[in-house]
């Protein structure tokens, strides 16, 4: 795991290489990708897995940004579903942080381990609103309060659909466990598929000798993790997900409870990630949480990194200013084209530490290029909140029928006001007298951004075909120790060629 490693702080210590003249002042547009000769027959055996972290490996090296326009309990579920993975977002209290985190956890695995339970003498209106909440098909009854004795089960289908029951206890609806069919904790997977088969059922609640619960195993997340095998997991079969703190105030407090509720990793992201700020708070976090695998970020130069590598962080994430809402760049002249800031941070930094490429990317090949330049995996922000998995709403414009979410920076003044006005409404006043360096705006709804991972997937998969090469690590090899032998700079006129449709 992580943790402050001397042998990784020593390495800040060898040379690094320097930054190729090439890469000055550019970004994603300015280069193609020589094609090379290929050698797959089809691009679904493709691998694209790639490290998020020293320990943590990803099958699709996408990472949801922790913005709240961006990554919520669907938008994580999603991303590690498909592969990727997604950071929750921290402009929420610690305890609705927390919360999101054990629900991302909890939503899949062969075994849920904790199961959400109600006590017998619950009402069905009681029932209802928990079932909506958190939108699960079926409850465990406990004896009392708490108390993990098991009573039986309520499903959807035993909650009467008609008025006039509300108020009635879920004892009456239940199926009582005499009747229900069970089994121990740690029966292997397919023993558990043939006795639900067996019995027709699609929830195993599982108890020990004297019916205290002890997980629940369920049919759909069984079968979902047959269709995807890709999937990003814990041990357990866990999905992954990962939780944004800050670096003042109660930020460790809020990394304690992300931690204690299942999160994976936890990312230190604060604009200015080169900084005496930054310092304190590493060295805080590891005080606390030695093992713990650690993202820190913002950073854009190769010095920035080598700070993060020296302070023994798990990946750094690189990106000062390309970011779809963000006005840093305008507003401070401070910045560093993307493409630079990640070949700059490879070349000082190789591969001791992963490379997150946060921000400016608005076309699929951004991606490839990315990960071909020094990034090992890409974070995502307006890419993907247009999708049914982001927080927010659907807006329909009235005049044109087109509709549309909000994306917005988290520094954008409303951004700033929702996230102080729920948790410390006295702090607005002085939190939007900072003057703002992200903006909000509205971009295309897309779907779901299942198809949107679909394509990108497709897309990196061709791109490494183009590469001549079976997997992303392979061409990443090839590539990263001499680029310029495939990157083609490009002219005005290439350019124009190239991206002008
Ligand atoms: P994309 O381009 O993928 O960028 O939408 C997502 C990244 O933008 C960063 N971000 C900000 N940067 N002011 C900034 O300077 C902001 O208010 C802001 N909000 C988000 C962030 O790194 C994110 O992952």
């Amino acid at each position: 795991m992580g943790g402050p490693n001397p042998q990784k702080a020593a390495s800040s210590s060898q040379a690094s290489r320097a930054l190729e003249k090439e890469f000055v002042g550019r970004t994603y547009d300015d280069f193609l990708f020589r094609p090379q000769a290929g050698h797959v027959s089809t691009r679904r055996e493709v691998s694209l897995r790639s490290k998020l972290t020293q320990h943590l490996e990803l099958e699709l090296p996408i990472v949801s940004a922790n913005m709240d326009s961006v990554t919520g309990v669907a938008m994580a579920q999603t991303m590690a579903l498909e592969g990727g993975i997604g950071i929750l977002h921290r402009a929420q209290s610690i305890e609705a942080q927390a919360d999101a985190v054990a629900r991302v956890k909890r939503s899949q695995g062969y075994v849920v381990e904790e199961p959400l339970c109600l006590p017998r003498d619950a009402t069905i209106r009681e029932a209802r609103e928990f079932i909506r909440k958190h939108r699960i098909t079926g409850i465990l009854i406990e004896e009392r309060r708490g108390k993990r004795q098991l009573a039986g089960m309520l499903s959807n289908r035993d909650i009467p659909w008609f008025e006039g029951h509300d108020s009635e206890k879920v004892e009456r609806f239940m199926t009582p466990i005499e009747r229900l069919v069970t089994a121990a904790q740690g029966i292997p997977v397919e023993n558990a598929e043939q006795l639900m088969f067996e019995h027709r059922i699609e929830k195993l609640p599982l108890i020990d000798a004297s019916s205290r619960i002890q997980g629940l195993v369920t049919k759909k997340d069984i079968i979902l993790a047959r269709q995807r095998p890709y999937s990003s997991k814990d041990a357990k079969g866990r999905l992954l997900v990962g939780a944004a703190i800050g670096a003042r105030g109660d930020f460790l407090e809020r990394a304690g409870e992300c931690l204690q509720a299942g999160a994976d990793v936890v990312v230190i992201d604060i604009a200015h990630g080169h900084s005496v700020v930054m310092r304190e708070a590493v060295e805080a976090f590891r005080s606390r949480f030695a093992a713990v695998p650690l993202v820190c970020g913002n950073v854009g130069t190769a010095e920035g990194a080598l700070f993060l590598l020296d302070l023994g962080v798990d990946a750094i994430k690189v990106g000062i200013g390309p970011g779809r809402g963000c006005r840093t760049r305008l507003e401070t002249a401070a910045g560093v084209p993307q493409l630079q800031a990640l070949r700059e941070v490879w070349c000082a930094v190789g591969e001791s530490v992963p490379v997150i490429a946060d921000g400016g990317v608005r076309n699929d090949k951004d991606i490839f290029l990315a990960l071909v330049c020094g990034a090992s995996t890409v974070m995502l922000g307006s890419m993907l909140s247009g999708t049914d998995e982001s927080p927010g709403r659907v807006i329909e414009d009235p005049g044109t029928r087109e509709k549309r979410k909000i994306y917005r920076g988290m520094t954008s003044p409303q951004a700033v006001f929702e996230a102080l006005y729920d948790e410390s409404p006295e702090d607005v006043d002085a939190g939007l007298e900072t003057p703002a360096e992200g903006q909000e705006m509205q971009i295309p709804y897309q779907g779901s951004v299942v198809d949107i991972l679909h394509r990108v997937r497709g897309h990196l998969r061709s791109a490494v075909s183009y590469a001549g090469e079976v997997s992303l690590a392979r061409v990443r090899e090839q590539v990263l120790p001499h680029p310029l032998q495939y990157l083609i700079p490009l002219s005005e006129a290439a350019r124009r060629e190239s991206y002008d449709r």
